[in-house]
């Protein structure tokens, strides 16, 4: 496949994920954004205020790592206005190939609550997010923001966003947006569950042996907090 065919695939994925998204109550109206690294100096980013749920490939932004457009496109698009927080996720994690930001309707309430989502009750959350940390406020677009990750972003790949949302990262586009996902849906059965009564978390052993699956078993890829962070 040709470069050019390869970013016009990124750019049909971005899409795509932006309309799972929309549809799936983690960014209503022009809220969200999402971004792809495609070189050392280039990525691939969504447009500032539009819906994400009806792009189309001919929107979605070139920039080089300082946030500035690289290549017009032919709807003369402008970045995400919260790219600095993209950015500053990429400078601190090489490892980190895309980065997916939304408002998911129950994890951002955990957020607003600032509440982490730090329950043990799932095997699947367990071993794909450990525990999700609530960073502090930051004022959106500013560089406020990108500091308030900063302390969560080497052992964590989601973070809750106080008052405002949440942010995922991974290897790429599929496993940020995965994360996304995993955690609304995690966010969601601690709500239910805490909801019809006390949920049972798993023992310290139980994880224990969680964690030994995803580090031996299953090869995870990403960053995860300690085992002992979560223990009770
Ligand atoms: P953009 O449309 O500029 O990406 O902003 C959406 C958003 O969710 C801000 O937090």
């Amino acid at each position: 496949m040709s470069r050019a065919q390869q970013e016009q695939k990124l750019k049909e994925q971005i899409c795509d994920i932006g309309k799972r998204m929309y549809m799936k109550d983690m960014g209503a109206a022009n809220d969200g954004n999402i971004s792809v690294k495609i070189s050392e100096d280039s990525l691939l980013c969504t447009p500032t205020g539009v819906s994400k749920g009806f792009m189309t490939p001919d929107m979605i932004c070139k920039i080089n790592s300082k946030g500035e457009v690289i290549e017009e496109n032919a709807q003369n698009t402008s970045p995400s206005s919260e790219i600095k927080m993209h950015l500053r996720v990429y400078q601190e994690r090489p490892d980190v190939k895309a980065v997916v930001h939304g408002h998911p309707l129950h994890a951002t309430a955990y957020a607003i609550c600032g509440k982490p989502l730090n329950k043990q009750i799932m095997p699947e959350s367990t071993i794909f997010l450990g525990e999700v940390p609530v960073a502090e406020y930051g004022t959106p677009s500013t560089e406020e923001l990108p500091n308030s990750i900063v302390p969560y972003l080497q052992d964590h790949d989601a973070i809750l966003l106080a008052n405002h949302g949440a942010l995922t990262c991974g290897i790429d586009l599929m496993n940020a947006y995965f994360k996304m996902e995993s955690m609304e849906f995690y966010a969601k059965l601690l709500f239910l569950t805490s909801a019809i009564g006390e949920p049972k978390e798993l023992t310290d052993e139980q994880v224990s042996t969680l964690v030994q699956l995803r580090e031996e078993k299953f090869k995870v890829p990403g960053r995860f907090p300690s085992l002992k962070s979560f223990q009770k």
